[in-house]
């Protein structure tokens, strides 16, 4: 699928680099040890100053290209010493010091990202400094994760072998839950269920409601319910691209007394490279879940589709996207939207048009 110029075939979609990307959880970075990442094909070191601020740098030295979070450099007064010959920069890139002497040259200097810590997360934009624009990060109350009324946690990082957009429709797409991970999350009643289409610019959902559901021993422990059955609204959103919530409001029908619940597993997906994907999953809930499994749950879960994405991915590239079988069905609606809207965001960022164009 070619839209407005930009590829989003299959198994090699492309991505905006104008779009803000977790690249870490907020306990990963610290002022002791710098940490390396990549975004979108850009290798990154991290690292906190003293006064607590998360500065991200690339992750290359422009002298001989040594890796700046190679063991053997440093943190220092709150720059960067690299390794090899101990030149140091500062937060904003700029050299500070060349231990053998001489005039810094202009061009000895590093790429700085604009960088935001929320929550349990650190988003980090890898495009134009100057179009950088924090309304753009997903609204954390929203998603849950700043709303005093919810618990929420740092939970589990997980890389997929595979382009972006294989985890990302996935996430957002219900109908496999029934088949993929049948008596895991879903007693066979999902994919058949009706559904109605939310779409708001690059936010898109289906939204599904149950009435007195039975339910499977995950979903109740994840939900942290007693009886069997529930009144449950499903909503899956996708925010394109770099984004999925999957978001429970519940009502235990077996116990009248009981509050509305609600659980929402938010997981932001990172494009490492052209096909390499991290995602950095949490849950927000209602109640303080305390369930010692509920990371290796989650764990399990994701695996069954991570297992069959890296499969889908070595497919396309063996049989190449153009002749790699995909015939979407109405279902696929959302995903086909959310394609639509990145693809447009691509090619508004290289100027091929001039601003965003989706029908609501
Ligand atoms: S490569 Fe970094 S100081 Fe020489
Ligand atoms: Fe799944």
């Amino acid at each position: 699928m070619i839209v407005n110029g930009v590829n989003m075939l299959p198994g090699q979609a492309e991505y905006p680099k104008n779009q803000w990307y977790v690249i870490a959880w907020s306990h990963e970075v610290n002022s002791e040890k710098t940490i390396a990442r990549e975004v979108c094909d850009e290798p990154v070191v991290l690292y906190r100053t003293e006064a607590g601020e998360v500065k991200a740098l690339f992750n290359r030295c422009p002298h001989r290209g040594m890796p700046l979070h190679s063991d053997t450099g440093r943190i220092v007064n709150d720059t960067l010493m690299c390794g090899y010959h101990g030149i140091r920069f500062g937060a904003d890139g700029r050299c500070v010091e060349i231990p053998s002497g001489g005039v810094i040259p202009n061009k000895l200097c590093v790429k700085s990202y604009p960088v935001v810590e929320l929550s349990h997360w650190i988003w980090i934009w890898p495009g134009d400094p100057q179009s950088a624009d924090t309304s753009l990060i997903p609204d954390h109350f929203e998603l849950g994760l700043t709303d005093p009324s919810l618990f929420s946690e740092p939970g589990i990082t997980l890389e997929v072998k595979a382009n972006y957009l294989m985890p990302l429709e996935n996430l957002v797409d219900a109908t496999h839950i029934t088949f993929l991970h049948h008596g895991l999350i879903d007693t066979g009643n999902v994919a058949t269920h009706p559904y109605r289409l939310e779409v708001a610019g690059g936010r898109i959902a289906t939204v599904r409601e149950f009435t007195n559901e039975p339910l499977p021993p995950m979903l109740k422990a994840s939900m942290g319910i007693k009886g069997e059955r529930v009144d449950r609204k499903l909503t899956l959103t996708a925010y394109a691209n770099h984004l999925a919530q999957i978001s429970q409001e519940f009502i235990d029908v077996d116990d009248p007394e009981a509050a509305p619940g609600r659980l929402e597993l938010v997981v932001a997906l990172t494009p490492a490279g052209p096909k390499r994907t991290v995602q950095y999953a949490l849950f927000a809930t209602s109640f303080e879940n305390k369930h010692p499994g509920r990371f290796d749950d989650l764990r399990r879960l994701l695996m069954e589709d991570v297992v069959v994405i890296e499969e889908i991915q070595i497919l396309f590239d063996t049989l190449g996207a153009e002749n790699a079988p995909e015939v979407s069905v109405k279902s696929d609606e959302a995903n086909i939207r959310s394609r639509r809207f990145i693809a447009d965001s691509v090619a508004a960022e290289r100027s091929l048009i001039p601003s965003r164009s989706v029908e609501a």
